[in-house]
């Protein structure tokens, strides 16, 4: 058993897992909101968290395919390929980026 901790801004979701249970899975448990347009079949990579502390299971094939090695430095990781280990592990979800205006607002010359 370990205890993982979603966190966003000051908003905390947190459970207690069994080792082996899937990141992607708890964070839809909890209502956690991890993006995803691929219902996690590792497609999309809108499924990013950031390790705070702790650990997960090490990347498998496809998330080092999709991420490459980025992860040893970024520390994110994809909730889809991510699994609970005997560790505790606490994990940022990222804000989402809003779509850039396709207006730029110009200023007015006086
Ligand atoms: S949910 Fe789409 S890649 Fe993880």
């Amino acid at each position: 058993m370990a205890i993982v901790t979603f966190w966003r801004g000051d908003q905390t979701w947190e459970m207690q897992a069994e080792v082996g249970q899937r990141i992607f899975d708890l964070a839809h448990q909890l209502e956690a909101p991890v993006d995803t347009t691929c219902n996690g079949v590792g497609s999309c990579i809108k499924c990013k968290v950031k390790i705070s502390s702790g650990a997960l299971s090490p990347p498998t094939a496809l998330e080092r395919d999709r991420l490459g090695n980025i992860f040893h430095i970024t520390h994110e990781r994809m909730a889809c390929q991510s699994y609970v280990t005997e560790q505790d592990v606490k994990l940022e979800i990222p804000q989402t980026r809003k779509p850039r205006s396709r207006f730029i607002k110009r200023k007015s010359s006086n």
